[in-house]
């Protein structure tokens, strides 16, 4: 397909979900031309996307979409928020490497590959931090082991660690690699980590968790979108990279944050065993609540990207405004 100097064809395995539903709602509005590869049956997408069936894993008619696109987005991945059982970890970490490896396959075979490829990673990448140095790509610690934190909290490391060694085993010299440290993306659209909290909050719930002293890290939905397209554009950043605010912040600031932003007077303190038995009643797994991320954006601040929303305070009053929403999608499935 011929595109302008300016529109793009972008492929997004996996972008049905939070974050894709986010970035096609931008590229498209950018001008670009997107096609989803998802699993799913197809409902007619409103999204302005195309909508292309894969499964994750074998090579298929969807790989004809990556010879001749000028950029693929890879986020697809079994979600995180649920039991960290050893059935889920595994699906966890295959979802995460065959879909990796799938991708770098098509790439691999393309007469024309396209130019750069960003692979979401995550900055659960890094150690549990609570007082030491912020985590950048140079001087940041990979893993880790403090104390106090469960030993099965290393496998989360594990299959960051072997989701990125996929992309960077993959073959594809005419293709810039990153790999997408990203922290919690915040954005008013349904379904993502912000709105989970924001129902939290109201509950009441939105109290320091276990004294409050780990750290919180996070990126607006909107600088996540301006990140992404900097990643695309910019040749000289390859690797990981970080995607993050600048300025992370201890879980008792940044829920009071929230707390204000809600106007929610009240917000109840939540000890340890709290979290663990509130996390089985909500099939979901402590650790993504209790691990401190500390993790600072260094490629991309000393690339110039500035952020839109640097400090927390005043992305939660942006993203607690009803005006702010997403231009929200339908789900794009295949
Ligand atoms: N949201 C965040 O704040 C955040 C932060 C850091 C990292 N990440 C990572 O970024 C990626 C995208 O995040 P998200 O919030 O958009 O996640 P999401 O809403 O769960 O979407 C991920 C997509 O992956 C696809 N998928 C699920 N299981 C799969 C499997 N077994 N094989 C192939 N594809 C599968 C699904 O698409 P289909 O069902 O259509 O195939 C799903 O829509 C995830 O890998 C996540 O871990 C997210």
């Amino acid at each position: 397909m011929a595109h302008d100097a300016a529109s793009l064809k972008v492929v997004l395995p996996g972008g049905s979900g939070h974050l894709g539903r986010l970035l096609t709602a931008h590229l498209v509005g950018a001008g670009h031309e997107v096609v989803v590869l998802g699993r799913g049956d197809p409902p007619a997408p409103r999204s302005g996307a195309r909508a292309v069936r894969w499964d994750g894993r074998d090579p298929g008619p969807w790989c004809a979409e990556l010879d001749g696109a000028d950029a693929v987005i890879n986020l697809a991945g079994r979600s995180v928020d649920c039991r960290y059982d050893k059935a889920n970890l595994e699906r966890m970490l295959s979802s995460r490497v065959d879909s990796t490896r799938a991708v770098g396959r098509a790439i691999e075979a393309a007469a024309d590959p396209p130019a750069v490829w960003l692979q979401m990673s995550t900055a659960t990448i890094y150690a549990h931090t609570v007082h030491g140095p912020a985590h950048d790509e140079r001087d940041g610690v990979i893993g880790g082991r403090e104390p106090d934190v469960p030993s099965y909290w290393r496998y989360s490391i594990h299959i960051a660690e072997a989701w990125e060694r996929e992309l960077a085993d993959a073959r594809t010299p005419r293709t810039r690699k990153v790999a997408m440290r990203s922290a919690m993306v915040m954005s008013a659209t349904p379904g993502g980590p912000f709105a989970a909290l924001r129902r939290l909050v109201r509950c009441g719930l939105g109290g320091p968790v276990a004294g409050g002293a780990m750290s919180m890290s996070w990126i607006h939905g909107r600088d996540f979108v301006r990140a992404v397209e900097h990643l695309l554009g910019d040749d000289t950043l390859s690797g990981p990279v970080n995607l993050a605010a600048p300025h992370p912040l201890p879980q008792r600031e940044f829920t009071a944050a929230l707390r204000r932003a809600l106007r929610v007077p009240i917000g109840l303190p939540a000890t340890r065993a709290m979290i663990e038995l509130g996390a089985v009643l909500l099939r979901t797994d402590p650790e993504l609540i209790l691990k401190s991320r500390k993790v600072v954006p260094g490629k991309l601040l000393d690339a110039g990207f500035t952020h839109h929303f640097p400090t927390w305070p005043e992305a939660a009053r942006d993203l607690a405004r009803p005006h702010t929403r997403e231009p929200d999608i339908e789900p794009v499935t295949a």
